[in-house]
């Protein structure tokens, strides 16, 4: 963890007072505050069971407190606060965690509740949990309680006595980062890991393998790795079984759960350099020459799919399959299955020719294709993860535990459908959105002028006044070139309701849901301004739900400040989160807000 060079300036320019106001993040379910200050000496102590995933995080978030000593950059609502209710108070010398069910595995549906109870008068608070996963997300909320006095000496909880009682909406809190496109150095997807347990994220989606390479090493086939991961100035960059061992005990000791995604039968490109035998149209352009995108080979250039019709394709899926899901300990398992393109089987004459013999059509292959492939998750005793179009698009059916992973739809057709359910819709969650389209030679940006409006469109958009944003040309305040502009704004992010359109009953079946970080335009260069902090957003969303318990829809007004803080303190944790406003915003409260603030009307 490093202090960043605006944290440090920052921890400069504050002046007294201490600042009385607390941003948590994601918000608790419930809390109620004291006002009193409330020392912690340096002997402070947190004490609890020898369970060492509990041990390690307590170690950690000790060290946490004192190297972080927080300041709020954030200016609270009232001008001068009331630091302290002046009576008096004896420091905190500990905290103390009890779990009930030391033995609780990492897993969906675990249960992450604890109360968090730091009283004004009793030297000691205590944090009670259920399990050990519970336990870390109360030493996280525990740890932003916690603020350093402006000498940076000492530390203090603002607001004794505080009673906290937490615990997440939905179990799938997650964030899918694809590998392929680009590659992504460990030490950076570790540093991904810690912010999502800052964040109280739980599962590390890794979208390993695309058509671009092949970036993990498996040791009974070597040779996807070894032909189909990329070279880079002299350096083979992949993902070893050490790697990925290391990265899965780091989630694991931070209540990260990895589930990896070996995308099939489309998005295989890669698997060609070593087995070329196995896949279609492969090494092709991905659209034909006549440019159209109804004949395309892939969604995107990279083409190649896994023949469906060669016992060899699943002799190799099967060793693939079998040794991922042994290097990976969680019960789900990703399939993929997204964007399957007839086209592309079609190309080879064999598998026409097998069409015609057997009467299938493109959605029977793929059933065909994967019932198999569902076959050797199970043998593995894995939940089998699929995104959602082989249902949605191909009307596909599958046995129920099939979990199914939503991005073009809401979650509505798959949850009616009988599935369980991860949501991730483009339109809020996919944040590789808007940065502009990466295709060679688009031509189309080079415009001078706004194209003239066509007179029909004009006359439509003069008959309705609130149609006035629904014409834009191109790249003259327009689309921009990529396929799911515009950039997803943290507001956007926080805007997802993953159960919209369905009862009380039916939104128990969506697990939860996934920001994802498709990798065309990003590698460990914009990693952490990618991911943060909208996957804040997401999280609390995950965590504290679209609509209190009272059914009033979380705000944006609410999440505003603390979401300004937290990006500073995820900053002084090290990561590189964007900025969401101007500095001055957030030391001028409320002079930032798009409409008169209430505030000011007193
Ligand atoms: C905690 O558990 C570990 C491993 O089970 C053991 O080696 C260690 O001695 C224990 N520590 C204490 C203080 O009991
Ligand atoms: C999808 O399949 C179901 C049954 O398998 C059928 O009732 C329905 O008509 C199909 N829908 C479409 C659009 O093909
Ligand atoms: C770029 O696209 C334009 C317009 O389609 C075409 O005329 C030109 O030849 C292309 N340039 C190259 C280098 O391929
Ligand atoms: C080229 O870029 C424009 C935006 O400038 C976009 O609308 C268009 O779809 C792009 N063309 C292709 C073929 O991707």
């Amino acid at each position: 963890m490093k202090l960043s060079l605006i944290t440090a300036a920052i921890a400069v320019l504050v002046v007294v007072p201490a600042n009385a106001e607390v941003y948590l993040w994601p918000k608790p379910q419930s809390v109620t505050w004291g006002n009193g200050q409330l020392e912690i000496p340096k002997t402070f102590k947190i004490h609890g069971p020898n369970i060492s995933e509990l041990q390690s995080a307590i170690t950690r978030y000790t060290k946490l407190i004192w190297h972080e000593k927080w300041t709020p950059v954030q200016e609270p609502l009232e001008k001068s606060p009331k630091a302290d209710d002046g009576k008096p108070k004896k420091p905190l010398h500990s905290l103390t965690v009890t779990v009930a069910d030391p033995h609780a595995k990492l897993a969906l549906g675990v249960d992450e509740s604890y109360s968090l109870n730091i009283p004004a008068n009793a030297n000691a608070g205590s944090i009670q949990a259920k399990t050990v996963w519970g336990a870390l997300r109360a030493l996280e909320t525990f740890s932003q309680l916690v603020q350093g006095h402006v000498d940076k000496k000492g530390l203090f909880v603002a607001r004794a006595p505080v009673t906290i009682e937490d615990a997440p909406v939905y179990s799938h809190r997650g964030l899918m980062l694809d590998t392929s496109r680009n590659y992504y150095p460990v030490e950076d997807i570790l540093r991904t890991i810690d912010a999502m347990a800052y964040n109280k994220l739980n599962v590390f989606h890794w979208h390993i393998t695309d058509s671009h390479s092949f970036p993990i090493l498996l040791e009974t086939i070597p040779e996807l790795a070894q032909k189909g991961a990329y070279v880079l100035h002299g350096k083979k960059l992949v993902y070893t079984k050490k790697d990925v061992n290391l990265i899965v005990n780091y989630a694991h000791d931070r209540g990260v759960r990895v589930v990896p995604e070996i995308d099939m039968p489309a998005h295989t490109g890669s698997w060609a350099a070593a087995y070329k035998d196995i896949t279609t149209c492969t090494e092709r352009f991905y659209l034909d020459p006549s440019g159209s995108w109804k004949n395309r080979y892939a969604n995107e250039a990279g083409s190649g799919q896994l023949n469906p019709i060669l016992p060899r394709t699943y002799e190799i899926v099967k060793k693939v399959i079998d040794e991922v899901t042994s290097l990976f300990p969680d019960s789900f398992y990703h399939v993929g299955g997204d964007e399957p393109l007839l086209k592309c089987w079609t190309d080879s004459p064999s598998v026409v020719e097998y069409q015609d013999k057997h009467k299938i059509g493109s959605d029977g292959l793929l059933n065909m294709f994967l019932q198999k492939v569902f076959g050797f998750v199970h043998a593995q005793k894995k939940t089998p993860i699929i995104w959602e179009d082989a249902v949605t698009t191909s009307n596909l059916s599958f046995s129920k535990d099939t979990i199914l992973q939503i991005w073009t739809n809401t979650p509505e057709k798959a949850v009616k459908a009988g599935y369980k359910v991860i949501a991730s819709n483009y339109n809020f969650w996919y944040l590789d959105c808007g940065h502009g389209g990466w295709n060679g030679n688009n031509t189309s940006y080079d415009q001078q002028e706004a194209p003239v409006t066509p007179p029909a469109i004009q006359k439509l958009l003069d008959q309705h006044s609130d149609w006035a944003n629904s014409w834009a040309p191109s790249n003259w305040g327009g689309a921009g070139g990529d396929w799911c502009t515009p950039f997803k704004s943290w507001q956007r992010v926080y805007s997802y309701d993953l159960a919209y359109g369905l009862s009380k009953e039916e939104a128990t079946n969506v697990l939860g849901g996934e920001v994802c970080l498709w990798s065309e335009q990003s590698d460990e260069t914009t990693l952490d301004t990618k991911l943060w902090p909208r996957s804040s957003a997401a999280a609390e969303i995950l965590w504290s739900g679209r609509y209190d318990a009272d059914g009033v829809k979380r705000d944006i007004g609410d999440a505003m400040p603390r979401i300004f803080d937290w990006r500073y303190r995820l900053l002084a944790r090290g990561i590189r989160a964007e900025p969401v406003q101007p500095l001055w915003c957030g030391q001028h409260r409320h002079m930032c807000d798009i409409s008169y603030p209430a505030a000011f009307a007193k």
